[in-house]
């Protein structure tokens, strides 16, 4: 089971863990060792509705100018500059040489996140655009990561369709697990309807890349020795090793005991037992956006941290 190679993998895959000869004392004190520092580092925080709509809007941000830029070659300050609210334009993020199809589908998707970042700035009220790192680089650096090793030549997510959609992978699988995880916490009627609508619609934006991906998945990616699951299997480990709170993120294929019902090794959906899913708090989501496992350390992504009070607050505290 290759495609289940997870970077780190005794501490993502504790709860499927079958072979009794392989909790050796030392698995099991790691386990222990994860499932305290989990228990501290995955608790709910407390914030306002407003706070936590608006922490919302950072990965907003991010999603609408690698979409539009990588479907249009340019981003919001064409589209809808005011959304900016004076944020430093991005680092990076140029047109992607995509097929049309693919191209549509994401240029439609850029144009919905203008839409959602609208319908927050409305509604609650908006932030201003944090700085985005959306070059080559830093997805040649978050690569990198997810497979172990330095990927020769460095990937490039802007140079074909199959690139494209898997650095978009990474992308509104995040928004979505935080929207799973604010709207128990909401109290009025207005953000939970919000919400609720925001997490419709990147739910579907996940399942359609997530889906376009399956279709391709025993494919290897040129040039690279790796199969298109084998990678979103390594980029969904690196993020659960990044958040610290044990497996919600799992590659398009997996071992049927991560399937629906035990039954399945596609996983078109990453979900949980009962195929419900995973849900993330913002301190995991910051964590996971900075690439640093931190949510007191910006980079990744945001190099200089998020914007709104919730990844202020843990930016201060520094
Ligand atoms: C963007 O990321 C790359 C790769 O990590 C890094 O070299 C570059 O300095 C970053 N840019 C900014 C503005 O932080
Ligand atoms: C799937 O397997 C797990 C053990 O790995 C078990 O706890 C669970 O009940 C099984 N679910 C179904 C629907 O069979």
């Amino acid at each position: 089971m290759n495609y289940f190679r997870f970077p780190h993998s005794m501490k993502t895959s504790h709860t499927k863990m079958r072979n009794p000869s392989f909790l050796s004392s030392f698995f099991f004190l790691l386990l222990l060792s994860h499932k305290v520092s989990c228990d501290y580092h995955c608790s709910p925080i407390k914030a306002s509705d407003v706070d936590r709509v608006q922490f919302a809007m950072n990965l907003e941000f991010l999603e609408a100018e690698f979409f539009l830029r990588g479907s249009l070659g340019q981003g919001l300050d064409s589209i809808a500059p005011y959304l900016a609210q004076g944020g430093p334009p991005p680092v990076g993020g140029v047109k992607a040489d995509l097929d049309p199809v693919t191209r549509r589908i994401i240029e439609e998707f850029g144009y919905q996140e203008v839409g959602h970042l609208g319908a927050i700035y409305t509604r609650v009220g908006g932030i201003r655009r944090p700085l985005l790192n959306l070059s080559a680089q830093n997805f040649e650096t978050i690569f990198n990561e997810a497979v172990g090793y330095k990927l020769q030549p460095p990937f490039n997510p802007y140079s074909n369709t199959v690139n494209y959609l898997l650095a978009s992978y990474l992308i509104p699988y995040v928004g979505l697990v935080g929207y799973v995880g604010t709207i128990p916490y909401l109290e009025t009627y207005n953000s939970k309807s919000l919400v609720a609508s925001l997490l419709g619609v990147e739910s579907g934006q996940d399942a359609v890349l997530r889906a376009l991906l399956y279709a391709h998945a025993d494919e290897k990616v040129e040039p690279y020795d790796m199969t298109v699951a084998e990678f979103t299997g390594r980029l969904s480990g690196l993020r659960n090793v990044l958040a610290m709170c044990g497996l919600k993120d799992e590659g398009i294929m997996v071992p049927k005991e991560l399937g629906a019902e035990n039954r399945t090794t596609s996983n078109v959906l990453s979900a949980d037992e009962y195929s419900l899913s995973y849900s993330r708090t913002p301190p995991e989501i910051l964590r996971i956006i900075y690439g640093s496992g931190s949510e007191y350390k910006p980079g990744g992504f945001y190099p200089d941290g998020g914007n709104g009070r919730i990844a202020q607050s843990f930016l201060k505290k520094d």
